[in-house]
């Protein structure tokens, strides 16, 4: 689109609309006087058409298969970067230099602990809690007990908030897993890394050291990585629509935390996993392949497919990898990692998966490589949020220092009742 305005003809009246063009990626056409001029909405339910925001976060171009945060393809920083340094730069927007790094680092490891007082709180769920249910409600209650960190409106409270909330987050999850399997809560470590600390507080018990294994470490760094951020998602927008209001940041990624949870989203690796192993055979693919195809079956090939890559998800490329890294470091033979390679093979050599443009996604590999490690399949949702915690509040932060941000209120195309007069329980 060359032209710096479209025309919208309605009737006999028509109207200009300025194009706005970003750095990379399709130009947008800016409808916000829309309603006031020509009284008429747009109509783009899971807005598919509809950019929400400006953003200097992250880029994704579906087609081509390509994620850039802040310019650097997501493809290079999961090989040479780690989780912290992609914090910082999804955070700060540059790279940083080594003593910055540090500085951050050294921030983060200053507020891992949470307050004592949310043992307690964890200890009021049941036993049998589903990790995500037990993130919702004490992200959300982190609110309770720093309040020093809840004034939007001071960018010190912000940052503070933030760093707290990505340092959390690990000994949140971890106590999450250690609550459900009855063993005890283990303090954050700091002189371990982010990622090697969250994985001492997991699988380390209080009687014996804990090793961290270096490739598990890198491993799982990586996967941290992948899922930083990713662009204006359900999650994310949900996030910035809970922050528009004004929320404070804990209760926003407490939402963010919720709409994750769904098998559409960050469930995707929970159902994907649990799909593989159901399937638990080569020889048993094609009934799937067929069931997915089946129009009057709802079975969807989970870990295929996603809104924006109507391509290979870069990210999958990554996981793949990974995935063999592991399991060879493990000495694990997993049959569900062979299931899935070849249901990757099969469906996307079947016309209906290439016509429709159906890739493997993210979460098609992470399962494997999450169940090797040792997570159960509950946690697998609970690591994606402890990891797009990063992203989230990257992406509030840059919605509170918007000038142009306003609380999110979408309108409606109503096909209820017209106006009609109340009727007494007698005569109806
Ligand atoms: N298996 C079989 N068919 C599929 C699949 C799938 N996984 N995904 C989409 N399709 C088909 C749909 O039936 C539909 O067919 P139709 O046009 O004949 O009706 C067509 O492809 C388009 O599907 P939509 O649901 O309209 O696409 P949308 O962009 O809304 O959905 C989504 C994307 C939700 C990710 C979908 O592909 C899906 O449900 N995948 C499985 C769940 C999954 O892996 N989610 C993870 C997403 S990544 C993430 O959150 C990190």
């Amino acid at each position: 689109m060359g032209d710096t305005s479209v025309k919208l003809a309605i009737g006999d009246n028509s109207f200009d609309y300025p194009v706005l063009s970003g750095s990379v990626g399709p130009d947008v056409i800016d409808i916000r006087k829309l309603y006031g001029q020509a009284d008429v909405f747009t109509y783009d339910p899971g807005f598919t058409s509809t950019a929400s925001c400006r953003s200097k976060l992250t880029y994704i171009d579906g087609d081509a298969g390509v994620l850039l945060h802040r310019g650097y393809p997501i493809g290079q920083l999961a090989e040479n970067s780690s989780f912290m340094e992609v914090a910082y730069l999804l955070l700060n927007g540059e790279l940083p230099v080594q003593q910055d790094l540090d500085k951050f680092i050294y921030t983060i490891s200053r507020h891992t602990m949470l307050h004592e007082q949310l043992a307690t709180f964890y200890r009021g769920f049941r036993r049998d809690a589903h990790p995500m249910a037990i993130m919702c409600g004490v992200v959300g209650a982190l609110s309770a007990f720093y309040h020093d960190s809840t004034d939007i409106d001071d960018p010190q409270q912000r940052m503070i908030a933030s760093h707290r909330l990505i340092a959390k987050m690990p000994t949140i999850a971890a106590m999450a897993y250690k609550y459900s399997i009855g063993q005890p809560f283990l303090y954050p470590k700091n002189e371990l890394s982010y990622t090697g600390n969250f994985l001492r507080m997991t699988f380390g018990v209080p009687a014996e050291p804990y090793e961290v294994d270096p490739v598990i470490e890198a491993a799982m760094d990586k996967i941290f990585i992948l899922h930083a951020d990713h662009e204006q998602n359900a999650s994310t927008s949900t996030v910035r629509l809970a922050g528009s209001s004004g929320a404070n940041p804990f209760a926003c990624i407490a939402a963010g935390i919720a709409c994750l949870w769904g098998p559409a989203h960050g469930g995707a690796n929970e159902a994907a996993l649990n799909m593989l192993r159901e399937i638990g055979h080569p020889d048993r693919i094609p009934e799937y392949i067929a069931r997915a195809k089946n129009k009057d079956d709802p079975f969807r090939l989970m870990g295929f497919g996603h809104r924006v890559y109507k391509n290979y998800d870069p990210r999958a490329t990554v996981m793949q990898k990974t995935a063999t890294e592991v399991l060879d470091k493990l000495g694990v033979t997993d049959p569900v990692f062979d299931v899935a390679r070849e249901l990757e093979q099969i469906a996307l050599n079947d016309p209906y998966f290439i016509e429709k443009k159906l890739y493997p996604n993210v979460d098609f590999y992470s399962g494997v490589i999450l169940s090797a490690i040792g997570f159960p399949t509950t946690m697998f949702t609970a690591l994606f949020a402890l990891a797009r915690t990063v992203g989230w509040v990257a992406q509030w932060n840059e919605m509170i220092s918007d000038p142009e941000q306003k609380i999110g209120r979408p309108r409606q195309l109503y096909t209820g009742p017209t106006q009609r007069d109340y009727i007494p329980v007698d005569k109806r």
